[in-house]
């Protein structure tokens, strides 16, 4: 019988027990699609005597992931510790420095050093996997990786974080609040170990990093992102979202422009009847726009163990797959060294439309007020309305603008005029809207 690929694996948390009890259940038909038996023949975590629900019987225990990633007694190390230093780099650089294939799941270690890792697999002739790493168990990488090749991408958004669109579903068909969805969310094993990482955007912003790389052969470029998360959105957002006929999503967004490669992660306004915008609970979606194919949309589980497990094991299975002496293709979809500098356009740029929530004092001029802070901007309305809120006083009123294409740089001049004028009770909400079919 052909040897088996040995596998080892640092980190046993949801996702790591969850790779180790699918790779027993499915251990005959993956075999018979590799070719070959795969072997969880090492594991290594922070506490061994936590009790995972698997059977690690066969599996040598190690201390430090980096001696069980140098280690000959393992063809791929898989990592799915966490963290974008420390040891998970440590023990990454050491696989790979020893000649083994590397899967990972680790978005935010990618996200800050992927090209320098990509460099170094690539220099070795070993595979860099890490398909569960963005959007759980869709495949993405895959797809934009391989399946695009020769497309030229101009745009590609989604929703790539399945804690926030979780969150935001419940609160919209529940009325929940924020708080008791975040509770569940972290019971059910979607959210990171701090889900500031979640809420905040800082998840959806690696993943999106990773992605505009592939999308446009550039350095990845994490820290040009622009981030806003979901914490400031209320229950007084969704409802007037819903009035107008949007519904609130945490997107990533990766456009390119005239000046430069636009990526932005915000809560975002999308029209209730697109597709997009039908993605609920922790379902994540990516939508590609490129030359050849056109808009393509790729719709799936985005977190949780069995998700992200698919992801894993369907990497492990590619290296399984790949005879000796063959030659593997770059990490990032054209080899690491010839990836372009990253060049960012500026987010007072960006253009699109605008909704903007005020909630004013109900007095004469204010209105007019509005509408001339708009028209000095250069900013033409497709709407505004008053609407009345039960959760206000009397004599507040909650004004609801949304804007034709304009500039960011237009309407946060608009909005700090209406401040300046003194109607507002409150801070002013101001949510982006994204184009979607
Ligand atoms: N915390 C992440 C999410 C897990 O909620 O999408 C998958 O990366």
């Amino acid at each position: 019988m052909t040897e088996a690929l040995r596998v080892g694996i640092a980190g046993l948390g949801t996702v790591g027990a969850s790779v180790v009890r699918v790779l027993a259940e499915k251990a005959a038909e993956l075999q018979r699609q590799c070719g070959r038996p795969i072997s969880v023949t090492a594991v290594s975590a922070r506490n061994r005597d936590a009790d995972r629900g698997v059977d690690l019987s066969g599996a040598q225990w190690f201390n430090d992931p980096v001696a069980l990633a140098k280690s000959a007694e393992i063809d791929v190390f898989v990592e799915l510790m966490g963290g974008d230093e420390g040891p998970a780099r440590d023990a990454i650089k050491a696989a790979l420095d020893a000649g083994r294939h590397v899967v990972t799941a680790n978005k935010a270690l990618l996200a800050k050093h992927g090209v320098n890792l990509a460099e170094t697999a690539e220099k070795k002739g070993v595979l860099l996997n890490y398909e569960a790493a963005v959007a759980g168990g869709i495949p993405v990488i895959k797809t934009m990786r391989e399946a695009l090749a020769g497309n030229s991408v101009s745009r590609v958004f989604g929703i790539l974080n399945g804690t926030c669109n979780y969150i935001l579903t419940r609160m919209e068909a529940e009325g929940l609040s924020f708080e008791d969805c975040l509770a569940d969310a972290q019971r059910l094993g979607y959210a990171e170990a701090d889900p500031t990482f979640d809420i905040e955007g800082n998840d959806t912003a690696h993943k999106l990093s990773i992605l505009t790389s592939l999308a446009f052969g550039s350095k990845i470029a994490a820290d040009d992102i622009y981030l806003e998360g979901i914490s400031n959105i209320s229950q007084a957002d969704i409802r007037a979202a819903a009035s107008l006929g949007y519904r609130i999503k945490l997107l990533g967004v990766a456009v390119r422009t005239d000046s430069g490669i636009e990526q932005r992660v915000h809560p975002t306004m999308v029209p209730t009847q697109s597709v997009i915008a039908q993605v609920h609970g922790v379902t994540n979606a990516v939508a590609i726009q490129s030359d050849i194919l056109g808009d393509l949309l790729l719709v799936g589980p985005g977190a949780g163990g069995n998700a992200t497990a698919s992801a894993v094991i369907g990497d492990i299975a590619d290296i399984a797959k790949s005879q000796p002496g063959f030659q593997h293709g770059p990490v990032f979809g054209r080899p690491a060294k010839e990836l372009k500098p990253y060049k960012k356009a500026k987010m007072r740029s960006h253009a699109g439309g605008y909704f903007i929530r005020l909630t004013v004092h109900d007095r004469t001029g204010v209105f007019a007020a509005i509408a001339k802070r708009m028209a000095d901007a250069d900013i033409s309305l497709e709407s505004i309305v008053q609407q009345a809120d039960s959760g206000l006083d009397a004599d507040v009123k909650t004004v609801v603008l949304v804007t034709h294409e304009t500039t960011e740089a237009a309407v946060r001049r608009a909005v700090e005029g209406i401040t300046k004028d003194g109607h507002l009770t409150d801070k002013a909400q101001v949510i982006r809207i994204e184009r979607a079919e």
